[in-house]
């Protein structure tokens, strides 16, 4: 599995220690990240993750800025892209189970790299459980098309 991977100025080390987490596990990671400390915007990196994920060129993406809230507000504006902030390993589970996310932010000023790696996992190694979940998911969707 292809996991494409973005942050800002804010997240540059939680990044690094999430790669290695996740190249450890035998996943192939794609870095669309900032690698400096130089104050940059957060909307450019969440809107690359937003499109390698909607095009297929990744299967799932991560996203880290401060709070994980301004780049995943980024990705969800790219169409097709369902990405959910998460603190904690449970609303992560469910947002796989239930919501279909292919997206998962956090901030790395707000939790620490150990939830951050329980997270991940309990993100990564949920299913989608579809049926009356993809009745809802596909409501979502379609508000996409409401307005062009
Ligand atoms: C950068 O200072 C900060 O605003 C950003 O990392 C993020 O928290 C935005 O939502």
């Amino acid at each position: 599995m292809r996991i494409g991977i973005g942050n800002d100025h804010a997240a540059v080390d939680m990044k690094n220690e999430i790669v290695n987490y996740l190249q450890e596990k035998g996943y192939e990671v794609v870095n669309y990240g900032t690698n400096t400390y130089e104050s940059c915007h957060y909307p450019e990196y969440g809107k690359k993750v937003g499109e390698a994920v909607a095009t297929g060129e990744v299967d799932l993406g991560i996203l880290i800025c401060g709070t994980g809230v301004g780049i995943s507000l980024a990705a969800n504006k790219v169409k097709g892209v369902r990405a959910v902030v998460c603190s904690e390993p449970y609303s992560a589970k469910l947002s796989r189970q239930h919501n279909n996310t292919n997206v998962l932010a956090f901030g790395a000023r707000v939790i620490g790299i150990e939830m951050a790696k329980m997270i991940i996992d309990e993100w990564l190694n949920a299913e989608f459980l579809g049926g009356r979940h993809q009745t809802r998911v596909d409501m979502i969707m379609a508000i996409e098309d409401e307005r062009e």
